[in-house]
């Protein structure tokens, strides 16, 4: 079998688009223009790229983007005092600090200052506690992204076995949440997993998200199984430079696959047009409107 691609950034285009027609909505028929701020300390020059970008594409769905760029020295003081004002401030529905923060700087503290119906990437205490209880929150982008793929992909997720491979807060454990909420039989799988090939060899659907390059060969990869690639590694080519993969073997798994996600071009693309979603999602909660349909969870 030769795996069907799943093409995250048409996926994300369609996303956006889907996002800017409810904007445009908002706007027309309410008066409201839904507000990103994004807040960024230091000078990280990825942080930066992604900040950039975030920005770049908010204004493009027609949303307002706020950035506020901080010194790398600001005191956590300075910094809650931003996110308080942020937080009152009625033209702002999205906070997104990003990360990481300096190593001066409390990230849970930081996080949880943040509104948490502004908590566009779903990190702050409550909305872990709110998806963990198949409540109503805001949920992270890059498990959103996922989902979102996988449900286009299947239609029904329910009673499919999923592994999630890796169980960072931000990626492994909200997924694993959001799977069982579609009511897959899911498994957490981790460096510690026991006959890990095995675990992964039961799965219809396989998430990779540890960051280590192409861990996952393909005779892992049930025969038609869907398989999502969170991981993005940067590794030298034997010839000479740099290039982009996945925590997936992509040449193997994609002969066994039924559908698979490239790097790049799978889940990344996907997780700023998420932001976005979750951006219109909580503008439309804060306003006691109908949340769009397709881009929540
Ligand atoms: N840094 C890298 N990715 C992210 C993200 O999704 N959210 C935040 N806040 N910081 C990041």
């Amino acid at each position: 079998m030769t795996a069907q691609i799943i093409d995250g950034k048409a996926f994300a285009a369609d996303v956006r688009a889907k996002v800017a027609t409810q904007v445009a909505r908002l706007k027309e028929e309410h008066g409201i223009t839904p507000g990103l701020a994004v807040v960024l300390v230091g000078e990280d020059p990825a942080s930066q790229v992604y900040v950039r970008s975030k920005g770049k594409q908010t204004v493009e769905v027609g949303m307002n983007s706020y950035e506020h760029r901080l010194d790398a020295d600001t005191s956590e003081a300075d910094l809650l005092a931003l996110i308080d004002q942020l937080n009152t401030d009625p033209a702002v529905h999205g906070i997104l600090v990003q990360l990481p923060l300096p190593g001066h700087l409390n990230e849970d503290l930081v996080i949880n200052a943040i509104d948490p119906a502004k908590d566009v990437d779903g990190f702050h205490i409550s909305n872990v506690g709110l998806l963990g209880t198949g409540q109503k929150s805001m949920v992270p982008c890059t498990p959103l992204s996922c989902l979102m793929m996988l449900r286009a992909h299947h239609g029904s997720l329910s009673g499919l076995d999923a592994v999630v491979i890796g169980r960072s807060n931000i990626v492994g454990k909200p997924m694993a949440q959001l799977l069982l909420g579609d009511s897959c039989t899911v498994t957490i799988a981790h460096s510690r997993t026991k006959n890990l090939p095995d675990v992964v060899r039961r799965a219809d659907i396989v998430v990779a998200a540890v960051g280590r390059p192409e861990m996952v060969p393909g005779d892992w990869i049930k025969e038609g199984a869907t398989v999502i690639d969170v991981g993005i590694n940067r590794i030298e080519k034997p010839e000479g430079g740099t290039r982009l993969v996945g925590d997936v073997d992509f040449a193997s798994a994609s002969l066994r696959a039924g559908a698979i996600t490239p790097v790049p071009g799978g889940v990344g693309p996907m997780t700023i047009a998420c932001l976005l979603a979750n951006t219109l999602t909580a503008c439309c909660r804060a306003n006691g409107l109908a949340e769009p349909e397709g881009l929540t969870a």
